[in-house]
């Protein structure tokens, strides 16, 4: 069973000397002013959530984009602070990025070009000339930052994402001797969708300067290999799952990511999660009820209005609940400058009117739509009182917050309904897996939940949480780190 000590000696014990940099575009704490005073903020992101632990138990650094209005304040000359705030154990280096870097970069190439290619989820993907170049620059911005952070001595290079496709290379062509590992949080589709991306060559190129290159699933691997075997020259090993290109090799390799278990589960039992909990259920006021809960950001990908049809539904088609069920939906608003995104806001929010106008009743709210950032604590709350949760994206790599629920149940009640286009999916049998699609499938499984009998539904949660306590973050970072300790670094390093 990995735990975070369990990491933290595995590290000590292999890893001593060696420094250990990690780069996503996404930083792990936020400082932002707060009327005069700076706060400090943790993202919403599953990435970041994944990553902290291990930094934490590696003490390494991590560089990513300074994206807080407060951040300049809080670093040191060399744009370094150590994290966490209250009890730092490793560094954050941040990059600062103009303006037209953020917007051609994150919003543009990342999360109008990528995000959607790589997702088809039916949002065609847009390729501006413009955000390629920015691409192109914030990757060198960021290699460059790394490669003063490494100097001159062994360094694990570990990146995250889809932001960085570029950097592998950039990092190798300027020093061999760095170990370059990158994980991409996203699937990878297969070859026939990844044919319209115009930069076909110098994505997959760049993606080839990593040693090792993961994907959560074994699927998007094996897409991953046939895109390269189609596009680009290369000698692709599909027994082995690795590819040479020019005389060196990237191994390709599945690690389907995970939460801290113990920590989610911890906190659920917490008098905060109890207080919290009683709070949100004056909230929801006692004709609620059943209680279902959505929680993510505001993507398109995590197919929202299904899941709200699907409500308008279960209205419908099963009256027993009209008046004694409220969806409560967190919404969490993200990459509003992205036109697909902002679209999206304005679906949701008129699918929301219109479905509480269609049911309300004297005192009763069928929906509770909150499109604001909610902590740990409230989110713990939600999962405790709510009779399931809804995961019903259209394609997702892993998915966290399926996991987070089920950490977040130790009295094993709730039901999980699962969208099976979820990395998640595959380990997650005893959900109640949908076609997210099809939100008469949706409507049925919310049914399906409420009538469940007791002991099935805690039979279900219990094997659920079986496996995600055994297959925690740790145990994905031990299986990362492992992997990336087969690499020798050269003799005069
Ligand atoms: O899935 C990709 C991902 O980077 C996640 O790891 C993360 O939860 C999400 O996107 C957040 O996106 P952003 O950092 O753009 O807000």
């Amino acid at each position: 069973m990995w735990t975070r000590n369990a990491l933290q000696e595995f590290i000590s014990a292999k890893m001593a000397g060696i420094k250990f940099i990690v780069v996503a575009n996404r930083e792990p704490f936020i400082h932002t002013y707060k009327d005069d005073r700076v706060e400090v903020l943790k993202p919403a992101s599953g990435m970041a959530t994944a990553i902290d632990p291990i930094m934490d138990a590696s003490g390494g650094t991590w560089i990513a984009h300074g994206s807080g209005d407060a951040d300049r304040e809080a670093v040191d000359e060399f744009d370094r602070v150590r994290v966490p705030p209250e009890n730092p154990t490793y560094t954050l280096r941040r990059v600062w990025l103009t303006k037209e870097q953020e917007e051609g970069f994150y919003y543009g190439m990342a999360n109008d070009g990528l995000w959607p290619l790589c997702h088809v989820t039916f949002t065609a993907p847009t390729f501006r000339p413009k955000d390629w170049e920015q691409y192109e620059a914030v990757n060198r911005v960021y290699a460059d930052a790394v490669l003063q952070e490494a100097g001159d001595g062994p360094a694990f290079v570990f990146i995250q994402d889809y932001h960085f496709a570029l950097l592998p290379r950039m990092l190798k062509n300027a020093n061999p001797k760095l170990i370059v590992a990158q994980f991409w949080h996203i699937p990878w589709p297969n070859k026939e969708v990844f044919r319209v991306f115009p930069w076909k060559e110098q994505l997959l190129d760049g993606m080839l300067g990593n040693d090792l290159l993961g994907f959560h699933l074994r699927y998007h691997c094996q897409n991953f290999l046939d895109t390269v075997d189609r596009q680009i020259e290369a000698r692709v090993d599909n027994e082995r799952f690795d590819i040479v290109r020019g005389g060196r090799t990237t191994c390709v390799r599945p690690f389907p990511i995970s939460i801290d278990f113990d920590e989610v589960n911890a906190l659920a039992q917490s008098d905060e999660v109890r207080a919290a909990t009683a709070k949100w259920k004056r909230v929801l006021g006692k004709r609620a009820e059943f209680v279902g809960v959505g929680i993510e950001r505001l993507d398109y990908s995590k197919g929202i209005p299904s899941r709200l049809r699907a409500l308008d539904d279960l209205f419908e088609r099963y009256p027993q609940y009209r008046g004694k069920l409220t969806f409560v939906q967190v919404a969490v608003p993200s990459r509003q400058q992205v036109p697909a995104y902002a679209r999206l806001a304005q679906e949701v929010e008129q699918l929301a009117r219109e479905i509480n106008f269609k049911w309300k009743d004297r005192g009763w709210h069928p929906l509770l739509l909150i499109e604001e950032h909610l902590g740990p604590v409230d989110m713990g709350a939600l999962h405790r009182l709510s009779h399931y949760c809804v995961v019903s994206s259209l394609h997702d790599g892993m998915n966290l917050v399926a996991k987070e629920y089920i950490a977040g149940r130790p009295d094993e009640g709730g039901a999980l309904i699962l969208s099976r286009f979820t990395g998640s999916a595959r380990e997650l049998a005893d959900a109640l897996q949908v076609n997210p699609f099809a939100y008469h499938e949706i409507a049925d499984a919310m049914h399906q939940a409420l009538v469940m009998p007791a002991e099935e539904r805690q039979r279900r949660m219990r094997k659920m949480r079986e496996h995600v306590a055994r297959h925690n973050v740790y145990r994905w970072g031990a299986k990362v780190l492992s992997e990336l300790l087969k690499f020798e670094f050269p003799e005069n390093t």
